[in-house]
C-alpha cells in the first residue's frame, strides 16, 4: 500500500487515556515532542465513564502540571470513607490516620477532557479514530508507529521511543516478542454492575458495603450525581437488570439500620466490568515502554487503576527528560523496576480490599465470619485503619 512521507517525533504515544494524554502533556512541559495515536474518537474517550477517585498525590500532580483548575472547582475532596457491614457504618478518618491526606472525587472522563483541552491548546498532536495501528522496530534505535488516519492513506511516525499507553486490550504488550515478558494474573469469579444516576448521593463520603447478598459501593460524581456498583456474576446479562431491580438490590445491600433509604433517580448509564489482577514484567522491552493498564490491571475495589497509570507516566516523563537534557539512561533503565515496586503494593491492596468485601463461589461460613472479623478489626484498631488509610490515599510516588 502507498505510504505518505514519514512523520517524525521524539516520543510516539499509543492511546489517549489518562496515561497517554498526561505523558504527552508532561513531555511538552519538558520541551519534548510527542504524537498520540488513538483508535477511538474524541467524543468516545471524553464520554467513557470509569474511575472516580484520585489519590492526594495524583491530584497534587495534576495541579502542579497546570491541570487543576476545573478539578478544584468541581471535584469533591473527601477525608474519609465508610465501611458498612452487619448493617452498621464505621468511618475511617483519613485526616487523623494519613497525616491529613485525602482523596479527590473527580471523574476520569473529566481528567481526560481537561488533558485533551490542554494538549490541543498547546498545539499538541492527537490522531483520533486511527485504524490499523502497529509498532515496528522496537529493538532498533528508530522504532515507528504505523496507522491509518480516519481520512487518508496509511502513515508512519519515526520515533526515538514509543510509549504503550493503550490499555489492557491494546496492541503494544502483544507486539513484544514471545518470552520477553512474564505475566502474573488472577481472574475473579465476579464482576461489578455500575450505574451513573441523577440522584443526590445518599451519603457524604464513599460507602463500601459488605453484605450477604454481595458487595455494593456508593460513590458520586457531584452533589447531584451518584455512582453506584453491585457485585454480580461475570456472565451477568445487563438486559436482566432493569433499573428497578438495580435500585432494589442496592437498597438491600447498602442498608444501614431501619429507616435508611437510598435516594433514587434517572439512570444515565449502566455497564458491567469484569475483575482481574494482572501484571507483566518487565514494563519495558527495547525502545517500547508500557504504562498504565497496558502493563497492569487491578480489581477496582481499591480505586487504584488510574492512579497507577498516572504514577507510571510521571516516572517515564522524568526518565525521558533526563535522557534528552543530559543523555542519562539510568532512569530509563530503572523505569520498569521503579514502577513495579509501587504496582505490586497497589496490587496487594486492591486484592485485599476485594477479598474482604466480596462473596466468593464455594466459600464456607467460616470465610464470611473471617471477613466480618477483619472489617471489625479495621474499624476498631488504629494500626489496621492506618494501613487502609495510607494505601487508599496513596503511597509515595517514589
Ligand atoms: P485506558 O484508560 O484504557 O486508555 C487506553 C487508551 O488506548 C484508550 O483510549 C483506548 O481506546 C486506546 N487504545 C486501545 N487500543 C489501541 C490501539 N490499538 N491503538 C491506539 N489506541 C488504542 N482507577 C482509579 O484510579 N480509581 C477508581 O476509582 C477506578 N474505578 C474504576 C471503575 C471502573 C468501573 C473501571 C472499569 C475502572 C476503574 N479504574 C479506577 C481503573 C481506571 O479506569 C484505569 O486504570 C485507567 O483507565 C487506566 O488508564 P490508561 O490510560 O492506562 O488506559
Ligand atoms: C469509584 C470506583 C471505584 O473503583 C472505587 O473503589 C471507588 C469509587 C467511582 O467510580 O466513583
Amino acid at each position: 500500500m502507498a505510504q505518505q512521507a514519514a512523520l517524525r517525533t521524539q516520543i510516539g504515544i499509543i492511546g489517549a487515556g489518562p496515561a497517554g494524554l498526561l505523558l504527552s502533556h508532561l513531555l511538552h512541559l519538558a520541551g519534548i515532542a510527542s504524537i498520540i495515536v488513538e483508535t477511538q474518537t474524541r467524543q468516545h474517550v471524553e464520554a467513557r465513564i470509569r474511575a472516580g477517585v484520585m489519590e492526594q498525590g495524583t491530584a497534587d500532580l495534576l495541579r502542579e502540571a497546570g491541570l487543576g483548575q476545573r478539578m478544584d472547582r468541581e471535584g469533591l475532596v473527601h477525608h474519609g470513607i465508610e465501611l458498612r457491614f452487619c448493617g452498621q457504618g464505621h468511618r475511617i478518618d483519613f485526616a487523623d490516620l494519613a497525616n491529613g491526606q485525602g482523596v479527590m472525587v473527580y471523574g476520569q472522563h473529566e481528567v481526560v477532557k481537561d488533558l485533551i483541552a490542554a494538549r490541543l491548546a498547546a498545539g499538541g498532536e492527537i490522531v483520533f479514530a486511527a485504524s490499523k495501528v502497529s509498532v515496528e522496530g522496537l529493538d532498533s534505535d528508530r522504532p515507528s508507529i504505523r496507522f491509518t488516519p480516519p481520512e487518508g492513506r496509511a502513515q508512519e511516525i519515526a520515533c526515538d521511543f514509543i510509549a504503550g499507553c493503550d490499555g489492557f486490550h491494546g496492541i503494544c504488550r502483544l507486539a513484544i516478542s514471545n518470552g520477553a515478558l512474564t505475566a502474573f494474573e488472577r481472574v475473579y469469579p465476579f464482576a461489578w454492575l455500575g450505574i451513573l444516576a441523577e440522584a443526590t448521593p445518599s451519603a457524604e463520603e464513599l460507602v463500601y458495603a459488605h453484605h450477604a447478598r454481595g458487595f455494593a459501593l456508593l460513590s458520586m460524581r457531584s452533589p447531584a450525581i451518584s455512582r453506584l456498583y453491585l457485585q454480580c456474576a461475570p456472565t451477568e446479562d445487563i438486559a436482566q437488570w432493569p433499573d428497578e431491580r438495580i435500585w432494589d438490590e442496592l437498597q438491600l445491600r447498602l442498608v444501614a439500620g431501619p429507616g435508611w433509604h437510598l435516594t433514587q433517580g434517572r439512570v444515565l448509564q449502566k455497564g458491567i466490568t469484569p475483575m482481574r489482577s494482572f501484571v507483566v514484567e518487565p514494563m519495558q522491552v527495547g525502545r517500547l515502554f508500557l504504562a498504565g493498564d497496558s502493563a497492569h490491571i487491578v480489581p477496582p475495589t481499591g480505586a487504584k487503576g488510574m492512579n497507577l497509570a498516572i504514577a507510571d507516566v510521571v516516572m517515564l516523563a522524568r526518565a525521558l527528560e533526563a535522557f534528552y537534557k543530559s543523555r542519562r539512561t539510568d532512569l530509563l533503565e530503572a523505569y520498569s523496576a521503579t514502577c513495579l515496586k509501587r504496582v505490586w503494593k497497589a496490587q496487594r491492596f486492591s486484592w485485599w480490599m476485594t477479598q474482604i468485601f466480596h462473596r466468593f463461589p464455594g466459600e464456607v461460613p467460616f470465610d464470611q465470619r473471617r471477613q466480618i472479623a477483619e472489617l471489625d478489626y479495621v474499624a476498631t484498631s488504629t494500626a489496621a485503619a492506618t494501613a487502609l488509610a495510607e494505601n487508599y490515599t496513596g503511597l509515595p510516588m517514589l
